[in-house]
């Protein structure tokens, strides 16, 4: 590479970040203007209890929401600095898919979604993983499926052994979908396909390139199938366990997180 090339290539590296930096200070805001505005309504002397509770609710679930994006930034930087590792044991799959599920049953009741899993329950799903992190790539693909499913929709939660042993797990839904371009966009750190679309189903956009990255520090893969307006399928494989024989494994230099190979 050129030197020129070389300095493009920082620069274009800069004005990622900035527009990075315009998007988090944009998705902190909204949040803390909701808890701002709370705050300051209960401390007026005068406020109805049930005034008081709905204020109170609206505060829990907006600090919920902005710790939860601080910790996504946080993974996404540790990420980016192959400063991550994932600690994984021999672990029960269908145990943790049963618990993804059931966690997201009450959103998709909210949404009019039909939420169906199926997975080799009492039969043993077999892989090698770190159980929080496989939760959070779970919670983030369905989701996903739930955000950009209309209601009247369904998602489907199948799992099985894979060709090779481990665990395949499979989130498909009836929603929106997705061209092959825009399945580049959605893998981008902070990638929203259509912004007008995105802008009012809450998130970053940095879930899915982590939840990839996290698959493929376990030594797996994740992978999309889409059509738009038909659904997406998102797959994720799972290694047996002598695909991943050290116990902790740590990113490559700037492997999987952010500009990786898929
Ligand atoms: N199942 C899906 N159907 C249609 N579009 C999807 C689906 N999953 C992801 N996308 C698109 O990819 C984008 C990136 O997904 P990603 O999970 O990274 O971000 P997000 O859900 O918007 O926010 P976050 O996960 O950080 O809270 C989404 O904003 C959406 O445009
Ligand atoms: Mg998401």
């Amino acid at each position: 590479m050129s030197a020129h090339e070389r300095l493009t290539e920082l620069k274009d590296r800069l004005e990622a970040k900035t527009r990075l930096m315009q998007d988090v200070a944009h998705e902190l805001k909204n949040p803390l203007s909701v808890i701002h505005g709370y705050a300051s309504f209960l401390s007026r002397e005068e406020v109805a209890p049930e005034d008081m509770k709905k204020a109170l609710r609206a505060i829990h679930s907006n600090a919920e929401r902005l710790i939860a994006m601080v910790e996504q930034l946080q993974d996404a930087v540790r990420l980016e600095n192959s400063d991550f590792a994932v600690d994984t044991h021999a672990v029960e799959g269908a145990a943790l898919i049963q618990m993804a599920a059931e966690s997201a049953e009450l959103e998709a009741a909210r949404r009019g979604i039909r939420l169906r899993w199926r997975s080799p329950l009492g039969d043993s799903l077999h892989c090698v993983a770190e159980p929080k992190r496989v939760l959070q790539v779970l919670a983030n693909l369905i989701g996903n499926a739930l955000k950009f499913t209309p209601p009247g929709g369904s998602v489907t939660i199948e799992a099985g052994t894979g060709a090779g042993g481990g665990a395949t797990v499979r989130v498909r839904d009836t929603g929106l979908g997705m061209t092959g371009e825009e399945i580049a966009v959605a893998l981008t750190p902070f990638g929203q396909v259509d912004a007008s679309r995105s802008r009012w189903r809450e998130g970053t956009g940095l879930g899915l390139p982590i939840a990839k990255a996290l698959v493929q520090l376990h030594g797996g893969r994740l992978e999309i199938r889409s059509a738009k307006t038909l659904g997406t399928e998102v797959t994720v494989v799972l290694p047996q366990g002598s695909e991943v024989s050290d116990v902790h494994r740590r990113a490559a230099p700037r492997d999987a997180a952010h500009h990786g190979a898929p």
